[in-house]
């Protein structure tokens, strides 16, 4: 943040998963991380969003919330510079998200690749809810609350911000501000009344997917049982290394292999040094270094890195109601933005509280 220009608002939230792995940092925490020092941010827990597919069971879903939070604050989500709230806790969400389902056509919803993908894959559970198809509508809620500038999101996610586009564009539309011209009356955004529109496109931030590998090769994932979590202490982290897939052609000690097409060699290229690298590569295709070896390096990485983490994470592990307290604090300084957009929504939509026939 430099000087009188206003720093611009970055938003996302995350589904409360629970402890977070490695792949959620590599592909979205991390990144949050650095964003702190440009931007504005918010940062929230999506639980209701967790509704939309784990509607039937809620009996994890608080204390995966406190989970997801205390790998935010041990990730480096600083409360001093970011507001972290929890979704739920700002019902400002939810009555946007309803006056936006009034102008969102069901054609837009069908549309969007996520819900088809999941409609078609996911036959466990019962997804034909109203909620799970207004999935994206929520989400556009969620955006256009903060009147983020930006939405750092992976691949999957960037229908979503385009369709939030949409939906502003729609709105803006149909209800241009009314008092437009007037003299601003309060502090909070200075240009919040020279626009003639309420709502701001967003702009993905597509956070560059280095395609993180769990311990089986797929991709790192929850739903595969191949991660290795933040929280993972040292020994079980070599552990899941040892067992960790390899080059598959690389059966014998004497046999050459090719980092290129190895998990391991992967990871190598997101988290070792250049020094390392270049030591697997050689040692790798001339079999001059055992995989063995070559795992135990990687787990030396890894471990350089969750490790101050972990020691982060401490203080709050120790007394989790400073984490809770963090959040609190958070949905109060969440909730005054939000109530400002919506107390422009209304006005936008001459639904406000003002006396209806006003001058008499
Ligand atoms: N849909 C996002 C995901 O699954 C989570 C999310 C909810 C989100 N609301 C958001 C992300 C708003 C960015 C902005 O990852
Ligand atoms: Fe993979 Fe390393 Fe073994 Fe090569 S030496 S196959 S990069 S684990």
């Amino acid at each position: 943040m430099t000087g009188s220009v206003q720093a611009k608002r970055v938003l996302s939230g995350m589904r409360p998963t629970g402890k977070l792995h490695l792949g959620n940092y590599v592909g979205a925490l991390g990144n949050w991380v650095g964003m702190q020092d440009h931007y504005n941010c918010f940062f929230f827990i999506a639980d209701w969003h967790a509704l939309t597919t784990d509607y039937a069971d809620t009996s994890r879903l608080k204390e995966n919330c406190a989970e997801v939070m205390l790998d935010w604050l041990a990730a480096g989500l600083d409360p001093e510079r970011s507001t972290m709230f929890i979704q739920s806790h700002i019902p400002q969400h939810a009555e946007l998200y309803l006056l936006f389902s009034m102008i969102t056509p069901l054609g837009w919803l069908e549309r969007v690749p996520t819900y088809k993908e999941q409609r078609e894959n996911i036959t466990e559970k019962d997804l034909g809810m109203h909620g799970f198809l207004g999935y994206p509508v929520l989400q556009a809620a969620d955006i256009l609350m903060y009147k983020a500038d930006f939405v750092p999101v992976g691949e999957d996610q960037v229908p979503h911000v385009e369709l939030t586009r949409e939906i502003a564009r729609r709105f803006n539309q149909f209800y241009p501000r009314k008092n437009h011209g007037r003299s601003p009356r309060d502090s909070g955004r200075e240009v919040a009344e020279e626009v003639p529109f309420v709502f701001p496109e967003p702009q993905p931030l597509l956070t560059p997917s280095a395609k993180l590998p769990g311990t089986d090769g797929r991709k790192m994932s929850k739903s595969y049982g191949n991660t290795i979590l933040l929280t993972d202490p040292e020994p079980l982290l070599r552990q899941k290394l040892k067992t960790m897939v390899t080059d598959p052609a690389r059966v014998r000690r004497t046999d050459p292999g090719n980092p290129d097409v190895c998990p391991v060699g992967d990871l190598h290229k997101i988290f070792s040094e250049a020094r390392i690298n270049a030591q697997v590569n050689a040692g790798c295709r001339s079999a001059g270094i055992g995989c063995i070896e070559c795992k135990s390096w990687a787990a030396d990485a890894l471990v350089s890195i969750l490790n101050p983490l972990q020691e982060r994470r401490k203080k709050y592990e120790h007394n989790p109601r400073l984490a809770w307290d963090i959040l609190e604090q958070g949905s109060a300084r969440a909730s005054r933005v939000a109530e400002e957009t919506m107390a422009e929504v209304r006005q936008a939509m001459q639904m406000s509280r003002d006396f209806p026939c006003a001058g008499r």
